[in-house]
């Protein structure tokens, strides 16, 4: 045993590692950790389209030009790091070039044939009608280009490239060398550069080329690195990436285990430290092991602590550890990995649901893509974060990655934030290729606490055969083997009770709730999740149905016909405690998948509780409602019909209330249409003949009144109004925050349905990254800086450049401008 102790962590021995010192906040400790190994290589890239059939326009790499046979920099100039690049732009990652494209409607050249129910799903339409595929071999094809230099200090390091993420086909090409090839659009991939850098003063040219041209899914998938890069220096003695397993229990036990890996020709003595702390410095638990590692070897050790009484990862109190891991020669500290985790239990009981350290916990979920209105699949960590905290506002505890990996950060925020995760793998078969990128998924994910499942598909046609058995057999057993500790579901749309059922330890409906009782009769011993749930479509602030402008009343009256409403799907599951709980289809829309009008011209979805700016959609309130302890009382429709349909004066309008009060009493200009009680699970609804002024409604709580909520009848535009929930940001390049566009009456009272051109000016450190409106059937560009409001509402995402006073105005003609005011520091 080497002499160290306690005393070297305290001081910190080597400079160059986070020391684990009184003062450090936890989020210090990570980055720091992190920051001396890891460095993020998003800036400094430009960009060029390629071609997809033209191999002179795709650099000399497309199609039977590239060549294997001899590798190296002279049969590829663009890889030379003199090769001028002026005429490629300038990106910052992450970066999706898909969204930057406008949208392209083409008739398809063999006419679409209506499926059994009448609908037409035109693969365009699928991936949000952006101009990527055979037909657009112009801009299916991405380059990006970096040239680096590394310091004088790195001689002798193992220096790598890790790519969270690249959609998709990417290879990557260092010095001319082509390096690696990786088809998969959401698992990630690492590139040891070692033997191609240059050891001269050369810069080192690395080129990515991106062919989107094939898509994984049915839905909007981006283009590009749509992903962070890091850029990793190591001791050659070194923790691989992925290459600490923390395993804790919430009785305080945590096992860490390490692989420790010697890429060096000689012999190396080291002692590998473990410890153990929350707080630093709280007495840090620790343990040593001393391994002799011979030239190229690795050698995996586990260490086991304990930890007295720790504080459990719970959905309101998400604590979080660390587990250091560190190398030492000698008294040298020559790597460290800090690994966040959550001492907790989870459990799935097929006749009482889901179970988070010992307490009953109904999974109140959400499936959610990856984009977002103005930025496509390349979401900023900040935005990530306020994504799912409009999801935990909305009362939702679980979140289910449908249906590919996740973006690392996002893990992270559901730890931070206690979000319960399903994580789930992109392709349902024991390949090679299937089990690797499963393997790669839970090697980097096993150590969250926040993922309790890992799921190996989605309604795959072999989901009721024997076929579907062996290949989820085998999916199981690598789940097993890299993490004894969580359960494999899989969604299911068909074949309950056969095929995969018995493999799959949580069988996960997707919809056909009706099957779920009988099911649980005959399995009884099967935990049952809802994998998609409800699927109410609806258009934000529209209260008419109107099939030619494909708009979607805002009720929860409208879904699909595999699917049910909010009503339809909760109180069933509400009710039943062997259902684990489920996960709506889906939080927010996404673009692509265009339902319930599968054509042009709607570009995304309407299944979201929110829409794809994140704006509120009426159901979200329904789930506020009853997913969320505290009162809570909403009231629509808006109250300004006297121009819509010719005139509603005098006519009917059905006015609902979400509320968990006692009862919800409305009034029309003052007098009362009368109170109703509040079934637990549902809404409540009046029909009033519409005249022009206000409506009220009041919740009752044992007789008495605690909530009131309004909709009046508002004049003409006049004025914008912007908000936004953050206005201090970090100075990091890379945070930014949502920024509201409310068009309002000269009264202050919001116009509902007004469409005004917004134009939105940032002065200071910051610029507009998109824009957007959530109405999914606009083809105006995320890419500016103006956008027209929809139902009286867009936002601009507005991003950090630098540290200073950031001023954001909206101004649209004839309106008085908003303003508001960020600083970053
Ligand atoms: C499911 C599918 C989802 C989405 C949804 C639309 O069948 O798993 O990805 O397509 O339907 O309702």
């Amino acid at each position: 045993m080497l002499d160290l102790n306690r005393r070297h962590l305290l001081a910190g021995t080597a400079a160059t590692f986070v020391a684990v010192q009184a003062g450090t906040s936890q989020a210090q400790v990570q980055t720091a950790a992190q920051d001396q190994r890891r460095t993020r290589f998003d800036t400094g890239w430009r960009f060029a389209f390629g071609h997809l059939y033209d191999v002179e326009k795709d650099f000399g790499y497309g199609g039977d030009l590239r060549t294997y046979a001899k590798q190296g920099i002279d049969a590829t100039p663009v890889a030379k790091a003199d090769y001028d690049d002026s005429q490629w732009r300038p990106v910052t990652l992450p970066h999706d070039w898909a969204v930057e494209l406008p949208f392209v409607h083409k008739a398809p050249k063999t006419p679409l044939k209506p499926d059994d129910h009448g609908a037409v799903w035109d693969p365009a339409a699928n991936h949000g009608y952006k101009p990527l595929g055979r037909d657009y071999p112009e801009t299916s094809v991405g380059w990006y280009r970096k040239t680096f230099t590394l310091d004088a200090a790195d001689k002798g390091k193992r220096i790598s490239l890790e790519f969270d993420g690249v959609f998709r086909d990417a290879m990557v090409v260092i010095n001319g060398y082509i390096v690696k090839r990786n088809d998969s659009g959401y698992t990630p991939f690492r590139v040891e550069l070692n033997d191609f850098l240059n050891t001269d003063d050369t810069p080192n040219t690395v080129l990515v080329r991106v062919d989107a041209s094939l898509g994984e899914g049915w839905f909007y998938e981006g283009a590009g690195i749509y992903r962070h890069v890091w850029l990793v220096k190591t001791d050659p003695v070194h923790i691989p990436q992925y290459g600490v397993c923390v395993r804790a229990k919430a009785d305080g036990t945590v096992e860490v285990t390490t692989t420790v890996r010697n890429d060096s020709g000689e012999t190396k003595t080291v002692t590998l430290n473990s410890n153990i702390y929350f707080t630093p410095i709280d007495t840090p638990v620790l343990a040593f092991s001393d391994l002799v590692l011979p030239p190229f070897s690795e050698q995996v050790i586990s260490q086991t602590h304990t930890i007295k009484a720790p504080k459990l990862w719970a959905i309101d109190t998400p604590a979080l550890y660390f587990a250091d891991a560190s190398i030492w020669q000698g008294s040298e500290h020559i790597d460290q990995v800090i690994t966040r985790f959550g001492f907790r239990d989870i459990k799935f009981d097929a006749q009482t649901g889901f179970f988070l350290n010992g307490k009953s916990v109904k999974l109140k979920g959400t499936c959610n893509h990856q984009d977002h209105a103005g930025v496509g699949a390349a979401i900023p960590d900040a935005l990530q974060r306020w994504r799912l905290q409009q999801l935990k506002d909305m009362g939702c505890n679980a979140y289910r990655a449908s249906h590919n990996p996740p973006t690392p950060e996002l893990l992270d925020l559901c730890d931070e934030m206690g979000i319960l995760v399903i994580d789930e793998t992109r392709m349902m078969t024991s390949s090679p290729e299937g089990l690797a990128q499963l393997e790669t998924l839970i090697r980097r994910d096993r150590n969250h606490p926040s993922v309790i499942l890992w799921s190996i598909g989605n309604e795959e046609p072999q989901q009721g055969t024997a076929r579907g058995a062996h290949i989820a057999r085998t999916m199981k057993r690598l789940c097993n083997d890299l993490d004894p500790t969580r359960l494999i579901t899989a969604a299911m749309d068909n074949g309950y009770g056969e095929g995969i059922t018995e493999v799959i330890d949580v069988i996960g409906f997707n919809y056909r709730d009706q099957l779920i009782d009988g099911f649980h009769d005959k399995f009884p011993n099967k935990p049952i999740i809802g994998t998609e749930t409800a699927s109410t479509v609806s258009t934000r602030g529209e209260y008419i149905k109107d099939d030619a402008a494909h708009i979607v009343p805002a009720y929860d009256t409208t879904a699909p016909w595999w699917a049910s409403t909010a009503e339809g799907w909760w109180p069933h599951f509400d009710a039943k405690p062997y259902i684990a709980g489920g996960f709506i289809w889906t939080g927010f829309d996404y673009r692509g998948e265009p339902t319930p009008y599968s054509e042009w011209p709607s570009i995304s979805s309407q299944f979201g509780a929110l829409d794809t700016c994140g704006f509120p959609k009426d159901n979200y309130y329904y789930y506020r409602a009853w997913w969320r302890p505290e009162p809570l009382l909403h009231l629509f429709p808006h109250w300004n019909w006297a121009k819509e349909d010719g005139s509603k004066e005098g006519k009917d309008i059905s006015v609902w209330a979400h509320s968990n009060a006692d009862e919800v009493e409305l009034f029309v200009n003052g007098k009362s249409a009368g109170r109703k009680t509040v079934t637990k699970d549902f809404h409540v609804e009046w029909t009033v003949p519409y005249q022009p002024g206000k409506i009220e409604a009041f919740a009752y709580k044992a007789g008495k009144v605690i909530l009131k909520d309004r909709r009046e009848t508002a004049g003409a535009p006049a004025k914008i109004i912007l908000t936004t929930d953050r206005t201090t940001l970090a100075n990091d390049g890379m945070d930014c925050t949502v920024i509201k566009a409310e068009v309002f009456d000269a009264k202050g009272r919001p116009v509902p349905k007004v469409n005004n051109l917004i134009q939105f000016v940032v002065s200071g450190p910051g610029a507009v990254i998109g824009v957007g409106n959530g109405n999914p059937n606009s083809h105006e560009a995320d890419k500016a800086s103006q956008r027209q409001a929809f139902n009286g509402l867009c936002c601009a995402i507005v991003q950090v450049t630098g540290a200073g006073g950031i001023t954001v105005t909206a101004t649209a003609d004839g309106l008085a401008s908003g303003k508001v005011v960020l600083k970053s520091a």
